[in-house]
């Protein structure tokens, strides 16, 4: 057998060791669900073997759950439900074969055990965890549910109550949580694993699961009478249905294994689970939440854009230009990795204050226990907040992030330029202004590249790399280090007015004032936004980047010569008369936007429907929400077209990560491709006669949908 080692030792306990060949982490491969089946066959039938213990070959970790890829690619090769519950009965029988086989055996979890793993696990009939393992099941985080016998054993182990939010959060236990919850029987150091399962089974043996006995109950109950029930089925499907918009559905999917599966026996509960696993693998939600969530983003955290041939490159001290909201943020972040920051502002006050988020975040994190005070003050000491350029010397690399103004960023990059070592790169973290343009600004436009962070800082994963003309690659490879340095994940796109998030994201709440414009009820936007998943309505963002920002972007815009577009002067009639007659900018600005905000959240300004009167019809919300994702996605489609965004799966990250677009779709062009280039084409065709050119499609995405092409290459080739 390739993938574990079967060995049995004088007191007939078998050791079935999983050690699968040329992955870092055990993963259940079709391979070794067979070797585990010839293991449990061997384990049955042979007399003269008492019991076994299951462990892991590779140190520190048990089995790390399904292969993500194999089931991308099932995906791809056009999985029916019926198959893909297929698929979770060949593993869940297996486990059902192990529980069942006669023989007691034990699990000694000697790291992680998830997904899968954990399913391993918990079909033997002990567990006996390391003090730093971890066990959990993480599915519905990739819109899948546990469909080896996890949405049924752990209700039966722990009861319906505990174990319906470990599988609706999707977050791992640490070992000590499992033991008191019961879902461990010891916790003990690594090294005793074996010899506590070992004693287990020659002294206390018990080869029959809970569940297996005579007139054994669920603990807590199950079904409609449970003294739960309400709080478990009936509220948690209305929680669950409010959280996900019914965008997602493994989450209800989980809930009605959790509601049907408990009132059956356990055999028949195990098909349960799979009829419903079937029916998420073989639906798009799932398939997309994968492929960009897990597949797309763990390749672009290992740089997978980043440039052959560049030495790997480590950042050690960095200088921030600029100590306001971003500049702060960055250093902040940065000083977390390790990286010595200098951190300079016009005036030392302002440097102050801007190493003063770091004080207070780092304050926040101790209280809650997340840090240790001498970690606060390694931290701290790394930022060196100054006015003095001098201070800049032996810096790896300059991030700018003064105030979005030519003249103000042209005077900081000169002046840092002259005092950096000339092996330095340089970075802005503009919003809107081209690259290319401000590396004019430098004496080395080659190593001058747009690093364009998002705000807060500190939350938010993303960065955008942006290529200038004169951009070269050893720079590209040198910025995607410092952004794996700082632990955010990387997209890179061409230079463009507003790069590719900030473009793609505008269209996103100008389509909200046009709405608003047009008469349609606010309340309706913002709804409409949310319920199509969206974190936050158009008109709530519009607010929090400021009315008065994005009306002095325009009219930058149009006195820099730009073409004005068709619907452009809706929205700048709608900014003026908010920003200039009635003086509401957003919510910086104290005196409020489209909404009024008290001392606690927000609420829409009552007055607006005064000044923008509603339309006798209202559209309906699925209106609504399609023109606020075609819109963003059809904007994304140009990107491609223009050349800013080189790859998919850039695109889909950036518009999940930076500008929140809903992550149930996988992205702007995973949404088109799920739905189809030609009906989204015809669709866009629609808008645009019913609400104006910026819905149409170009000729040469027209071209692209008639030779039906999609934007992600088929999967299995992906893969
Ligand atoms: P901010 O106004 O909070 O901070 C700008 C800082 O630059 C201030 O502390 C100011 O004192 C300092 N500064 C101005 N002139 C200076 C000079 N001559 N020398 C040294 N320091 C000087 O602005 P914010 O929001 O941090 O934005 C900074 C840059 O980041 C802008 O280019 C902006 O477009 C960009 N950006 C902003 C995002 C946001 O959400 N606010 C997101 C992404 C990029």
């Amino acid at each position: 057998m390739k993938t574990l080692t079967y060995t049995v030792d004088a007191d007939g306990i078998a050791t079935i060791a999983i050690d699968v060949p040329g992955r870092p982490m055990n993963v259940i491969t079709p391979e070794l669900q067979n070797d585990l089946a010839a293991a449990v066959e061997s384990l049955a039938g042979d007399a003269a073997v008492k019991g076994a213990i299951i462990t892991s070959g590779k140190p520190g970790a048990f089995i790390a759950g399904a292969d993500i890829k194999d089931m991308v690619n099932s995906f791809a090769a056009g999985i029916s439900a019926k198959q893909g519950a297929e698929l979770s009965q060949k593993l869940s029988r297996l486990l059902r074969r192990l529980e069942t086989c006669g023989k007691p055996v034990a699990c000694a979890i000697n790291g992680v055990a998830l997904g899968g793993g954990f399913e391993v696990a918990l079909a033997c009939h002990y567990r006996v965890l390391a003090q730093d393992a971890s066990v959990g099941l993480p599915e519905v985080n990739i819109g899948l549910l546990p469909g080896a016998g996890g949405t049924q054993r752990l209700p039966r182990l722990i009861g319906i109550e505990k174990a319906g939010p470990i599988l609706l959060g999707g977050q791992p236990l640490k070992a000590a949580d499992a033991l008191k919850l019961g879902v461990a029987h010891a916790v003990a150091p690594a090294a005793e694993l074996h010899g506590l399962a070992r004693k287990w089974l020659l002294e206390t043996p018990k080869a029959v699961q809970p569940w297996d006995e005579k007139g054994y109950r669920i603990p807590g109950g199950a079904g409609p009478a449970a003294s739960h029930a309400a709080i478990s089925f009936t509220m948690g499907t209305a929680v669950t249905a409010k959280s996900t918009q019914r965008n997602l559905p493994a989450p209800l999917a989980i809930l009605s294994c959790l509601y049907e599966g408990t009132l059956l026996p356990i055999d028949t509960a195990l098909k349960v689970e799979s009829k419903y696993f079937g029916q998420l693998l073989s639906g798009p939600v799932a398939r997309n939440l994968m492929r960009t969530m897990f597949i797309n983003k763990n390749a672009a955290d290992k740089l997978a854009r980043r440039p052959d041939g560049v030495p790997a490159s480590k950042v050690k001290k960095l200088g921030i230009l600029g100590a306001g909201m971003m500049g702060a943020g960055i250093a902040q972040v940065s000083a977390a990795a390790g990286i010595e920051v200098v951190l300079l502002d016009s005036t030392q006050e302002m440097a102050e204050k801007g190493k003063q988020l770091s004080v207070t975040l780092l304050q926040k994190a101790l209280e809650r226990g997340k840090t240790t005070q001498a970690k606060v003050d390694t931290q701290l000491e790394r930022i060196w907040p100054t006015i003095d350029y001098a201070d800049l010397a032996g810096c790896d690399l300059v991030i700018e992030a003064v105030f979005e103004s030519r003249s103000v960023k042209a005077e900081v990059t000169q002046r840092a330029d002259a005092v950096i070592p000339k092996t330095a790169i340089f970075a802005s973290n503009t919003s809107t202004l081209p690259i290319t343009s401000l590396a004019a600004t430098f004496s080395r436009p080659a190593d001058f590249i747009g690093l364009h962070f998002f705000s807060p800082v500190d939350k938010m994963p993303l960065v955008e790399v942006i290529m200038g003309r004169d951009t070269g690659p050893a720079t590209l490879a040198r910025a995607m280090d410092y952004v794996a340095q700082i632990r955010k994940t990387p997209i890179v796109v061409n230079d463009s007015p507003g790069f590719y998030t900030s473009r793609v994201f505008a269209t996103y709440f100008q389509e909200g004032i046009l709405m608003l414009e047009e008469g349609v009820a606010p309340a309706l936007v913002e709804n409409a936004a949310r319920m199509a998943g969206m974190p936050i309505g158009p008109l709530a963002v519009s607010d929090e980047v400021t009315l008065e920002l994005q009306l002095k972007v325009i009219e930058q815009n149009l006195a820099d010569g730009q073409a004005p577009t068709a619907q452009l002067p809706r929205i700048l009639q709608v900014l003026r008369t908010m920003v200039r007659d009635l003086k509401r900018s957003g919510r910086r600005g104290g005196g409020g936007g489209f909404y009024d905000y008290p001392a606690e959240g927000k609420i829409l300004w009552p007055a607006l429907s005064q000044h923008f009167p509603l339309a006798a019809q209202q559209p309906d919300v699925e209106e609504a929400k399609k023109r606020l994702l075609y819109i963003q996605a059809l904007e994304t489609a140009r990107c491609v077209e223009a050349g800013v965004v080189m790859e998919p799966a850039d695109a889909d990250l950036g518009a999940i990560l930076g500008i929140g677009f809903p992550a149930w779709t996988g992205g702007t062009l995973s949404f088109i491709d799920t739905l189809g280039l030609p009906p989204f084409v015809v669709e866009c065709e629609r808008l645009a006669v019913q609400y104006g050119p910026r819905f149409q499609p170009s000729d040469w995405l027209r071209a692209k949908a008639r030779r039906g092409e999609t934007f992600h290459p088929p999967l299995s080739a992906a893969a």
